[in-house]
């Protein structure tokens, strides 16, 4: 298996701070939806600076926020505190989730998941499994094989991953691109509730994810 690398959140671009501090399109409609289906626990699977953590936390939820990376933790930790939130926030691996079997309802994974080769995918796949209480859910992002980012000349881990080379807070880590295939044999095990494939345009082309929904049985 590769070795896990966090982001260098040092390295972002001041312009870029906005996109990392505003939640994501779809993680309201999840507050909604967890919220309507009575889910309380809610774990922020890399949290990066703490967009949804914030947001999940001010929604009254109990909320865990994780991430491999120190800075992004003590980032996200300042944040809460700034908004008297109360927030249990943990730094270390996804590969092995610190928390007990069947405790957590429900977990936002976006634009984390696939830093990992294929064998770590199957690790995180079980993982979930573990953390999530029967009828939890998993929303979590996978990057495309349709990506700019497949296409490039970077160095290749296995036959679905290669190591990113950027100037910028991801470089020399590994990114896992997904197909259709691939994501209902690594999430079998689970109920698949949705799965879109999203174009994002951000200035390097088509940029394309996998926006996947999953249930524990
Ligand atoms: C693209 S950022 C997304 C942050 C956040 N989910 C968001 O949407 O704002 C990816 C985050 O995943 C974290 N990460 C990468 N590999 C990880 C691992 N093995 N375990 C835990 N977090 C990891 C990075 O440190 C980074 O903060």
């Amino acid at each position: 298996m590769v070795d896990s690398k966090a982001w260098n959140w040092k390295m972002l671009k001041k312009e870029d701070e906005k996109i990392w501090k505003e939640p994501a399109t779809e993680s309201y409609y999840l507050v909604n939806r967890w919220k309507m289906q009575g889910k309380k626990d809610f774990l922020d699977l890399g949290c990066g600076l703490g967009r949804h953590t914030i947001l999940f936390a001010k929604e009254g939820f109990n909320t865990y926020a994780f991430d491999l990376s120190e800075d992004g933790v003590e980032k996200t930790k300042q944040w809460a505190g700034q908004l008297n939130l109360k927030v249990d926030c943990k730094v270390g691996d996804m590969l092995e989730l610190p928390y007990k079997d069947d405790s957590i309802d429900c977990i936002l994974c976006r634009n984390v998941i696939s830093h990992t080769d294929t064998k770590g995918m199957e690790k995180i796949t079980q993982e979930l499994k573990r953390v999530l209480r029967k009828d939890g859910e998993c929303y979590l992002t996978l990057g495309s094989k349709n990506t700019w980012g497949w296409k490039q000349d970077w160095p290749m881990v296995d036959e679905n991953t290669k190591i990113r080379v950027e100037d910028g807070p991801e470089n020399g880590i590994p990114h896992f691109y997904a197909d259709y295939d691939l994501i209902l044999k690594l999430f079998k095990d689970f109920s698949i509730e949705q799965i879109h494939e999203i174009r994002g345009f951000y200035g390097k082309g088509g940029s394309y994810h996998y926006h996947v929904l999953i249930r524990k049985n």
